[in-house]
């Protein structure tokens, strides 16, 4: 089956749904408190001019408090007296996954928390190599690190159009995946242990048509690890 995202569906012989987990296990979009359920656009975890030069100041004001502020905004006017106005932003992206009808609720939430889960991805004292017991599990399934990189670099480079990369847990295992547009691997009952951004807008002013540079630096300098062992399921 394959829904209006354009991923297929990963069902079991018989159609039992393979994962039932879908959100990550220790990390969950922060829901604004006592504000009538309206999702509030979460604080940027460091200064705009924190990742340059790798992210000038200018992409990451843009990104942050036009991008991300926008689909935060138009969800909130979608989700105005909507059956999705109470609940948490993942079951949103859950509920709205696999109904074409609702896709713009759909876009603008997954949008919502891929943003939010891509900052956190980032850090000024990021790149570098994991340690510890993501180290461990990236030999086991990748072979070694350098095959995770090439692999994480080649779906971010090879994504055609916008869309994101992705570091996932699946089923006790890592693996690198991309998803187009707004899509996200928590609509597929993936974990995700880290995102890359690569639609234009994310790189456009500092690396213009240069998508493979700016993929080359986020990971060399970057990306949180610390942040992506955290996601690991126990
Ligand atoms: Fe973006």
């Amino acid at each position: 089956m394959t829904d209006h995202t354009g991923i297929r569906e990963h069902r079991q012989q018989g159609g039992a749904t393979a994962r039932k987990s879908a959100a990550p296990a220790k990390l969950a979009f922060p829901m604004q408190a006592g504000a009538g359920g309206r999702i509030a656009l979460p604080a940027l975890p460091y200064a705009e001019d924190a990742l340059a030069p790798v992210i000038s100041r200018e992409t990451i004001g843009f990104h942050y408090a036009k991008h991300h502020k926008g689909y935060v905004d138009k969800l909130n006017k979608l989700l105005e007296g909507s059956p999705y106005a109470e609940m948490a932003l993942e079951r949103i992206i859950q509920a709205t996954a696999k109904d074409g009808s609702k896709a713009a609720i759909f876009d603008n939430s997954a949008q919502t928390w891929n943003h939010w889960f891509f900052w956190l991805s980032l850090s000024p004292h990021g790149g570098g190599r994991p340690d510890g017991r993501l180290a461990r599990k990236i030999e086991e399934d990748f072979g070694d690190f350098e095959s995770l990189v090439n692999e994480l670099t080649q779906a971010a480079v090879g994504q055609f159009g916008s869309g994101w990369a992705w570091l996932v847990h699946d089923n006790g295992k890592l693996r690198v995946t991309k998803t187009s547009n707004a899509d996200t691997p928590i609509a597929h009952g993936l974990t995700p242990l880290l995102a890359l951004d690569v639609w234009e807008h994310a790189y456009y002013l500092d690396y213009q048509n240069r998508r493979a540079d700016y993929v080359a630096a986020v990971i060399d300098r970057l990306l949180a690890w610390e942040f992506a062992q955290q996601n690991m399921p126990a």
